[in-house]
């Protein structure tokens, strides 16, 4: 056949019916499958971002105008800034000034003076050099794992799923030590260094707060390990920024910033706000501007979050009010809930009440439900097997009664459901 018969034939071919394959999706299977393994999850209106809030009673349904509201005691917004009047009026005043949206990428038409302030105020507060904000604290832990491209990745076991998720797309070696044990991540790495072909780029990459354990990563003890190894370490601090000194996290807390080449952070939590941040020397940022594909090709902060941001840093960097109080309910629902005979762990604001089995976990969330208090439950995938929790997180704006008003509600769930 010539050419010419060959492509008539292909196109005939082409218009000829066929026996329909179907080549698409089944996702009605896919959620029957998630619902029989009982990983279905569904969304769960609330009426506002606060300490007290109408939640709907019905995940499709509507949040109800009047209805009773109910104590949150799960949000991360720690300082209940995302209430806060002078936050909301930044984000507002940004909207009118700088614009809704940033309209492109920062670096096309997108970067504007509000970012460059806000960068500023960060890496003075992270006393770095830097800081570059992206779009969320995920985009900025992918964006910067990629960007690094480390030859090995050292991981702690608890880390977050954005930092699970960048090992991943960066195509790293990634080794998982033990959670919070830098004698097993000493170990690891000379179980590399035997294994080491040529010369390698290492990262050692922990949270600081882990948000379901509400423990402390040992950051000394892995800097001085990193340190033996020539390797760099990047921390992530989503649940620690703001809640320290100076609007500092971990790091400054520990005086540890001259040791740790990456810091990270979102603004999505104490900060109230949305997005996420990386603070280090001059070099690194400008590289990650130019490398970082989620920074890169991801539309710009917006305007009303860089403003909110901002001014959260601010209080929090002036004003030790809010700091104080959510301390001061964290050390109340602690000894509380420890006193009522509850397994609390944690050292942190995040004080996960640990049940072991789903179901009571379940059980005892839905009872504390009925005395207006919401603190789900977290089970297994999120957490190993027979560690399913309550993650209660109290906030700086419950007031004394709420918090005792949610110690009452979890004696009386505890004994009901019989885990007292
Ligand atoms: C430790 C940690 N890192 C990163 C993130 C992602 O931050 P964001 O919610 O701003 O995308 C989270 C969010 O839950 C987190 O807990």
């Amino acid at each position: 056949m010539t050419d010419d018969a060959d492509s008539l034939a292909a196109r005939e071919r082409r218009r000829e019916p066929r026996r329909a394959t179907d080549r698409g999706f089944d996702p009605a299977a896919r959620l029957a499958d998630r619902e029989q393994r009982d990983l279905r999850r569904d969304l769960q209106p609330v009426d506002r971002v606060a300490a007290r809030t109408r939640v709907a009673p019905d995940p499709r349904g509507a949040v109800p105008d009047d209805g009773e509201q109910q104590l949150l005691f799960a949000a991360n917004d720690y300082l209940g800034l995302a209430s806060d009047e002078r936050v909301a009026q930044a984000a507002a005043e940004k909207a009118h000034t700088t614009g809704s949206g940033s309209g492109a990428s920062r670096l096309l038409t997108g970067d504007t003076d509000a970012h460059r302030a806000l960068e500023r105020d960060i890496a003075n507060a992270k006393k770095t050099e830097r800081a570059l904000v992206f779009s969320s604290g995920y985009a900025t832990n992918v964006g910067v794992l990629t960007a690094l491209e480390p030859d090995v990745v050292f991981s702690d076991e608890l880390n977050h799923a954005s930092i699970v998720d960048g090992c991943r797309l960066s195509g790293a070696e990634t080794v998982v030590y033990d959670h919070a044990d830098a004698d097993a991540l000493a170990k690891a790495m000379d179980r590399q260094v035997d294994r080491e072909t040529d010369e390698e780029s290492w990262l050692v990459v922990t949270d600081s707060v882990f948000s379901m354990d509400g423990d402390i990563a040992p950051l000394e003890g892995i800097c001085e390990e990193a340190e033996r190894y020539g390797a760099w370490v990047m921390v992530d601090e989503a649940h620690a920024t703001g809640l320290y000194e100076n609007g500092e996290g971990i790091v400054g807390h520990e005086e540890l910033t001259d040791r740790v080449h990456v810091q990270m952070g979102t603004l999505s939590k104490a900060l109230a706000s949305q997005g996420g941040y990386v603070a280090g020397s001059e070099k690194l940022i400008e590289y990650l501007l130019n490398a970082a594909r989620s920074f890169v090709f991801s539309t710009g902060l917006a305007p009303p979050a860089v403003g909110a941001a901002r001014e959260s840093l601010r209080i929090t960097r002036e004003d030790d009010t809010c700091r104080t109080q959510l301390w001061r309910n964290v050390k109340r629902l602690r000894e509380g809930l420890a006193g009522s005979g509850f397994e609390v762990w944690g050292k942190t604001q995040i004080l996960p009440v640990v049940v072991g089995d789903r179901t009571d976990a379940e059980t005892l969330s839905d009872r504390l439900r009925e005395h207006g208090i919401v603190a789900p439950a977290i089970r297994p995938p999120t957490v190993p097997e027979g560690t399913s929790r309550l993650r209660v997180a109290p906030m700086a704006t419950h007031t004394e009664d709420e918090i005792r008003h949610c110690l009452d509600a979890f004696e009386a769930a505890g004994r009901t459901t019989g885990i007292l």
